[in-house]
C-alpha cells in the first residue's frame, strides 16, 4: 500500500514500511525503513534518527539552509557535486565534461501494478502490487530521474529501479547508474555476502563494517561465483531466527556492484546496480536508460524470514512459464558417470537402470555434437555427432521417450571452440581485439552476443536441435568468464556499453527461445553456479548450483544459496563416492539427505553400484517423490545450533516438516549435543516424529555390522507436543532412536546425517 501524507510518502507491505520525505528544498530524502507503521501515527517525525549536521568544514546547501549538510543527509538517489562526497547512485558527463547534478522533486504518480521498463523484470499483479514513481529534475538542466518503488504486500518485498531521461539538446553520458540506493541512519550493521569461486559458490561471509567503502562485485561479464549480487545487512546479534535483517538482490546476470559505505558520520549508504566498471552509455536528446530492478526486504525476526520473503517473491514473480508451479522431475545426468566417454549403448543402459529405480528424466550432457570428443573442440557446431549417436538426437529422444523417460540435453550456446566449423566460417564472431591474441578459458572463446547476427544464428541452430530431439529439458551451460572486451557492433558506444549489450543480447536470445519452446524445463548452469542470479531465473526456473557435490561442501554451498533463492531453483545431485571434486568418501544415504533439498537428481554411473546402494536409491526416490512438494516448495529454515558440529535444516509445507540433522565429525561418547528446536510449529498441536529408514552397506560398518547395522537402519517414531518442540527442543539421540548405546556414540559417523519427518496430528 502506498500513500502520501504532507511531504511524506509511505510504501507499506504486510509487515514493513519505507518512508521518503521531500525536503523544503525539493530534495528527495530517505526517512526510514523497518517494521510497519501507520502514516497517521503521532510523533512520526521523531522516528527519523538522522542527525544531519556536519559542523566544521562541511559544505551546506545554500545560505538559506545553513544546517543542510549534503554529506550527511539521507538521500534516495545521490548525485555528485553539491557537497555529498559519498558514493553516488548516478554519475554523468555533459557539456564537454561537467558532472554536477542537483535533482529535486518534480512530480509523482501512485498506480496499481508496476512498470516494465527493463526486461527481464519481476512480474506484476494488480491485486498485490502497488507502485510509486517519483520524478526528479535537475535544477538547471533538462535531465530527469524517475525512481520506481513497487510494494509487494504479501511478500514484504519492495522492488526498486530508476530511469534516466535526457531532454537536453546535448548528449548525456551515463557512467554509473544504480538500481537502488539505501541510506541508513547508523552503521551498527554487519554485512553478509555470498562469495567463493568454482566449486565453492556462495559461502557466507559475515563481516563487521568499518569506515570507507566495501565493494562486492563482478567484473567477469557474468554475475559470477566470486560474489553474488545478494547481500544482507544484519545487526551484531542477528541470527537465523532473531534480530533485524535487510536483504537485497538484483535482477541482472552481468557485471554488478554492491557498494556499502560507512560515512564519516557513521551512517551507511548501500548501492546496488550494474557495475560502473567499464560502463558508459550515451543518451542523445530524448533518449532514456532504464536500470535492472533490485529487490529489498526487511525482517525483524532474523534472516530466515528475510530469505523466506525472497523465496515466495521469486516463486511467484520471477519464475514463469509452464514449470513455475510444477514439481521438478528426478533426473540422472551422465556427466560424472561418463564424461566425454560414452556411446549410445552406454547411455541407454544408464537410462534403463535409472528408469528401473524410479528416475523420470535422462540428461545427456556435454559431448554429443560436432567434433566434441574433448573440451578442446566442437563448441558452436550444434549438430549431432552420428558416430556416437547413430540414430541422431531424434533416435535417442525416441528411445528415451519409449522408455517413458523425459529427454534432457546440454548446450553451451554462448561459446565457440577454435577447432569448430563455426569458427572456421566466422572467426570474427568471437570476442577478441584485432591485433591482440585473445585470452582463453577452458580452450574456448565467447561469441559476441551484442551482435544480432550471432544471436540470430544461435536461435535458429538451437530451434533445430530442440525440435529434432523433442527435448523436454535443457541444461544451458556457460563455462568461462570474459576477457578482451571488444565488439564490431557499431552500437556499443566506445566499448563502455559492451558488457551490458552482451547481456541484452543474451536476454534477447533467451526470451525468443523460451517463447518458442514454452514446454521445455530450462536449467541454467555456468561451470556450476557462476551465474546463479534472478535475471537467469526469469527465463530458466532452475540453476545448477555447483559442480561440487561433495556432501560437506554442499552444506555451505546450499545454505548460502538458500539465503537468496528457493529450493525449487537449486539443482542438487547425488554423485559418486569418493567425490570427484573432494575425493571424500561418504555414504550414499547421507549424500541423499543433503542433496534432496532442491531440484534433485543423480550424477553417477548407476550400472556400477552394488545392490545395497541400488536398494538405497530406490527408497530415496520413493521418499523424495512422496515429500517432493515439501522439499522443493516448503518454507526452508536454517535452525541455529549451539553445537558447531551439528547442522539442522527444516522445510515445512502445510502439516509436514522435514528436518535434516547433519553431523560434521563423529565424536564418540560426547557430552553436549544440541537439541532440535522448531519454534515455528503450533504449540497447541501434537506431532509425530519419525526418521527416514536408511540402508547401510555392510562394508561401511565392517565387522560390527551385525550390532550397529540394525540401529542405524531402523525406523523409530514418537509423539511430542508442539510446546516441547517449540520451547524446549528434543534430543535426537538415544531416547529417540531405540538402540541407545550405539546412538549415544553417534554412529552416524563422519558426515553422517538423518532425515526426520514431523507430521502435525489432528
Ligand atoms: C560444467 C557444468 O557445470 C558440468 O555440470 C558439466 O555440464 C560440464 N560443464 C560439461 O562440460
Amino acid at each position: 500500500m502506498i500513500s502520501k501524507r504532507g511531504d511524506y510518502f509511505f510504501i507499506s507491505t504486510k509487515s514493513t514500511t519505507y518512508v521518503i520525505k521531500i525536503l523544503d528544498t525539493g530534495h528527495v530524502s530517505h526517512f526510514s525503513y523497518g517494521v510497519r507503521i501507520d502514516p497517521s501515527e503521532k510523533g512520526l517525525e521523531f522516528i527519523h534518527e538522522g542527525f544531519d549536521v556536519n559542523i566544521g568544514c562541511g559544505t551546506y546547501y545554500d545560505e538559506s539552509h545553513p544546517m543542510m549538510f549534503m554529506d550527511n543527509l539521507a538521500m534516495e538517489y545521490g548525485t555528485v557535486g553539491k557537497g555529498d562526497a559519498r558514493e553516488p547512485a548516478l554519475e554523468v558527463r555533459y557539456g564537454g565534461g561537467l558532472f554536477v547534478l542537483d535533482p529535486v522533486f518534480c512530480s509523482y504518480r501512485i498506480f496499481k501494478g508496476k512498470n516494465e521498463d527493463f526486461l527481464p523484470c519481476a512480474l506484476s499483479d494488480e491485486e498485490n502490487v502497488e507502485s510509486l514513481e517519483l520524478v526528479l529534475k535537475d535544477k538547471l538542466l533538462d535531465i530527469f530521474i524517475h525512481l520506481f518503488y513497487s510494494a509487494y504486500e504479501e511478500e514484504d518485498v519492495i522492488l526498486r529501479s530508476a530511469r534516466i531521461e535526457n531532454m537536453m539538446d546535448d548528449a548525456l553520458v551515463l557512467e554509473n547508474v544504480s538500481s537502488m540506493m539505501l541510506d541508513l541512519p547508523d552503521s551498527d550493521w554487519e554485512l553478509l555476502s555470498f562469495d567463493g569461486a568454482w566449486a565453492r559458490e556462495r559461502y557466507i561471509t559475515r563481516r563487521a563494517l568499518s569506515p570507507g567503502v566495501t565493494v562486492i562485485d563482478s567484473k567477469l561479464g557474468c554475475s559470477s561465483s566470486e560474489h553474488n549480487s545478494l547481500i544482507y545487512l544484519v545487526r551484531k546479534e542477528t541470527s537465523a531466527e532473531s534480530g533485524e535483517a535487510i536483504a537485497m538482490n538484483l535482477i541482472y546476470s552481468g557485471n554488478h556492484s554492491e557498494r556499502i559505505e560507512v560515512s564519516p558520520f557513521s551512517k551507511i549508504r548501500v548501492l546496488t546496480g550494474i557495475n560502473p566498471f567499464n560502463f558508459s552509455w550515451t543518451l542523445e536528446k530524448g533518449g532514456s536508460f532504464s536500470t535492472p530492478e533490485a529487490i529489498l526486504t526487511y525482517s525483524a525476526s532474523g534472516w530466515n524470514d528475510a530469505a523466506l520473503n525472497f523465496h515466495s517473491f521469486i516463486k511467484k514473480y520471477i519464475i514463469r512459464g509452464k514449470w513455475k508451479d510444477r514439481l521438478r522431475p528426478v533426473l540422472i545426468n551422465n556427466w560424472e558417470a561418463t564424461y566425454f566417454n560414452f556411446t549410445e549403448k552406454k547411455l541407454l543402459s544408464l537410462a534403463s537402470k535409472a528408469k528401473e529405480l524410479g528416475i523420470e528424466l535422462f540428461v545427456l550432457d556435454d559431448g554429443w555434437f560436432g567434433r566434441r570428443t574433448s573440451d578442446r573442440a566442437g563448441l558452436g557446431d550444434w549438430v549431432c555427432n552420428r558416430s556416437r549417436l547413430p540414430d541422431g538426437l531424434e533416435g535417442l529422444g525416441r528411445k528415451l521417450h519409449s522408455m517413458d523417460l523425459l529427454f534432457g540435453l546440454w548446450v553451451e550456446p554462448e561459446m565457440v571452440s577454435e577447432n569448430s566449423e563455426l569458427f572456421e566460417k566466422h572467426p570474427d564472431w568471437r570476442i577478441s581485439i584485432p591485433g591482440r591474441t585473445p585470452s582463453v578459458g577452458r580452450h574456448q572463446y565467447i561469441l559476441d552476443l551484442s551482435r544480432k547476427e550471432v544471436v540470430d544464428y544461435l536461435y535458429s541452430a538451437l530451434c533445430e536441435v530442440f525440435s529434432l530431439g523433442e527435448v523436454d529439458y535443457v541444461k544451458w551451460d556457460m563455462n568461462r568468464t570474459m576477457s578482451d572486451y571488444f565488439s564490431l557492433n557499431k552500437d556499443v558506444s566506445a566499448m563502455g556499453g559492451f558488457f551490458h549489450k552482451y547481456i541484452l543480447g543474451l536476454y534477447d536470445l533467451l526470451s525468443r527461445i523460451t517463447k518458442r519452446f514454452p514446454d521445455i524445463l530450462f536449467e541454467s548452469c555456468s561451470a556450476g553456479g557462476n551465474r546463479y542470479d534472478l535475471g537467469m531465473l526469469c527465463f530458466m526456473p532452475q540453476t545448477w548450483t555447483s559442480d561440487n557435490t561433495d556432501i560437506h561442501h554442499r552444506i555451505s554451498i546450499q545454505e548460502g544459496t538458500l539465503m537468496g533463492y528457493p529450493q525449487s531453483t537449486m539443482g542438487a545431485h547425488v554423485s559418486a563416492s569418493p567425490g570427484h571434486q573432494s575425493l571424500r568418501k561418504s555414504g550414499i544415504e547421507s549424500r541423499f539427505n543433503v542433496a534432496c533439498w532442491g531440484a534433485f537428481g543423480y550424477e553417477l554411473d548407476l550400472t556400477k553400484l552394488c545392490d545395497e546402494d541400488l536398494e538405497a536409491i530406490r527408497n530415496q526416490i520413493g521418499f523424495y517423490k512422496k515429500y517432493r512438494n515439501v522439499l522443493q516448495n516448503g518454507k526452508f529454515r536454517k535452525i541455529s545450533s549451539r553445537d558447531d558440529n551439528l547442522v539442522f535444516w527444516s522445510s515445512t509445507l502445510n502439516k509436514t516438516t522435514i528436518v535434516l540433522e547433519y553431523q560434521i565429525l563423529n565424536r564418540p561418547n560426547t557430552g553436549f549435543q544440541d537439541k532440535l528446536r522448531l519454534p515455528f510449529l503450533d504449540r497447541s498441536k501434537c506431532y509425530r516424529i519419525s526418521n527416514r529408514r536408511q540402508i547401510i552397506r555392510k562394508e561401511d560398518l565392517g565387522d560390527i555390522f551385525s550390532s550397529y547395522g540394525k540401529s542405524v537402519s531402523e525406523e523409530y517414531s514418537a509423539v511430542v507436543s508442539g510446546r516441547l518442540l517449540c520451547d524446549y527442543g528434543i534430543f535426537l539421540g538415544p531416547q529417540f532412536a531405540g538402540n541407545g548405546v550405539f546412538e549415544t556414540t553417534r554412529i552416524l559417523g563422519d558426515f553422517g546425517s538423518r532425515l526426520y519427518i514431523i507430521e502435525e496430528m489432528d
